[in-house]
């Protein structure tokens, strides 16, 4: 992506790739949209695609793969043991972030599960700048327990902090003193508060007070393009390092690092990278018990080429900068109409702020879920909901808030257009102005884990048949 100047003095974002494979999408009439997000319990994971008009659920596994990646899927070497397929992807990793052992995995969770598996010891504490859902998840199942130590700004909505994400080191000297820590697990643009990165002098930091320590650091690398753009954009003195370096500090300051390639990478799959022998075998041998053989960890070998491709694109500034760049140009386009959302844009996608947008609706009734479903309904966009929801109940059953109320919109990469989140915009637009008709939700069936995937709720009171009624007003037949 490049901005350019137009001839108004206007500066615009510009693809520097074109299109050449399309697939069609349907935008289906306001009162369909509202039937079918009944139908899938007002959450917007269980929604079918064939109802979605612009799916901004999230950049999992969905972002635009180049000629290159297709390409480089015909030539995959199929076989259970020894692919040739796997030694290319190994090299691919050890240019990008230097020489360390490579075990495949098939998602980012599952590196998650062997990595939680291999060094949470029941009653220990993993510190992170901050949680991720299934991060969580897979700590807590081992007996360990998450505690964020996020800089303070990071959990403001608003704030001029170029690295939201950075762990407060203070916060870092103090947690370690006397207690059993698993591992300080840093996440590159930092996704639940907004895709906020990390900086490198942070990382740094955080890696000279756990080596001084004897602490294990973790680094979940699956938001790592953006984070690199945000090095090279917005911290002193990285305009002009290659990416390929800065990606290859960043390894060298961390025991382990993993990611999704659902994301990284631009394919599907995942792995774990470590220099680290000891860890190394003892990661090993949980891999072909979850995961598969050793050379292709439940990943398909096609996945595996194009995601050696599309690792080797992450070096290319043109690519890393496609996402950042859309997500400012969206938060400006919202921010213009008086829409609350998180500033400084991140990456992974633009964030509404639902605590202000809908500051009517207790948090007790999912703000977030609640303004998710409104949009899809009144623009057949589908968002996600990272707030309340997204959170998992303590052990006496209370109900955590979230520190934030997020609808997140994902920008996966090279998918959408300008005018396409120009429609976004607008239909926000629209909602905020009726925000007072937007209502809560409630549980209608909750899972215990991870309930925010495929938890079902319903409307407190009718608002969704007011908001379908004012959109005909407004808009007449219009779509
Ligand atoms: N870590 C981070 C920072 C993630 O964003 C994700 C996935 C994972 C780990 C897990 O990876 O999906 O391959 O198992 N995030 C997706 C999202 C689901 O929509 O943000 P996975």
């Amino acid at each position: 992506m490049e901005v350019v100047k137009f001839l108004s003095g206007e500066t615009v974002p510009l693809e520097m790739h074109k299109v050449r494979m399309v697939q069609k999408v349907n935008l289906i009439p306001v009162e369909d949209r509202m039937q079918k997000m009944q139908e899938a319990g007002f959450n917007t994971f269980l929604l079918k695609n064939r109802d979605v008009f612009l799916d901004m659920l999230t950049d999992s596994g969905v972002n635009a793969m180049s000629e290159n990646q297709y390409a480089a899927m015909l030539q995959a070497d199929d076989s259970y043991a020894g692919s040739e397929t796997f030694y290319r992807l190994e090299e691919v990793l050890h240019d990008m972030f230097g020489p360390a052992h490579f075990l495949p995995a098939h998602q980012g969770r599952a590196c998650e599960n062997i990595i939680a598996q291999t060094l949470v010891r029941p009653g220990s504490v993993a510190l992170m700048n901050y949680h991720f859902t299934t991060t969580k998840a897979h700590i807590t199942l081992n007996g360990g327990s998450v505690e964020e130590i996020i800089i303070d700004e990071g959990l403001r909505v608003n704030s001029t902090c170029p690295f939201k994400g950075n762990l407060d080191i203070d916060k870092l000297r103090k947690a370690i003193v006397g207690r059993d820590i698993c591992f300080v697990r840093i996440e590159a643009g930092t996704n639940l508060v907004g895709g906020q990165p990390v900086s490198m002098q942070n990382i740094r930091e955080v890696s000279a007070v756990c080596r001084e320590a004897g602490i294990t650091t973790v680094f979940d690398a699956s938001l790592l393009a953006d984070n690199l753009y945000f090095i090279k954009t917005r911290e002193e003195g990285f305009a002009n390092v290659p990416i390929r370096d800065i990606t290859r500090e960043i390894a060298s300051l961390m025991d382990v690092v993993y990611f999704s390639l659902r994301k990284l990478g631009s394919s599907r799959g995942g792995g774990i990278i470590t220099t680290d022998d000891k860890l190394f075998n003892k990661m090993r041998e949980l891999i072909p018990l979850y995961e598969g053989f050793l050379t292709y960890g439940g990943m398909s070998v096609r996945e595996m080429e194009a995601a050696a491709v599309g690792l080797k694109e992450t070096l290319d500034f043109h690519v890393i900068s496609q996402t950042p760049i859309f997500v400012e140009a969206m938060c400006n386009e919202l921010l213009s109409k008086g829409i609350p959302v998180v500033t400084p844009p991140g990456g992974l996608g633009c964030h509404v702020d639902a605590m202000q947008f809908c500051s009517h609706i207790p948090q007790g009734q999912y703000p977030a879920g609640a303004l998710a479903a409104a949009l899809f309904i009144a623009s057949g966009v589908r968002g996600m909901e990272r707030g309340t929801l997204s959170e998992q109940r303590r052990e006496d059953g209370s109900e955590p808030l979230a520190e934030m109320e997020l609808v997140r919109l994902a920008l996966p990469k090279r998918v959408y257009t300008l005018s396409q989140l120009k429609y976004t915009a607008d239909r926000l637009a629209w909602l905020f102005e009726n925000r007072d008709l937007i209502g809560g939700l409630e549980f209608e069936e909750e899972p215990t884990v991870l309930r925010f995937f495929f938890g079902r709720l319903r409307p407190i009171g009718n608002w969704p048949e007011k908001l379908v009624a004012q959109f005909r007003k407004d808009f007449g037949e219009s779509l």
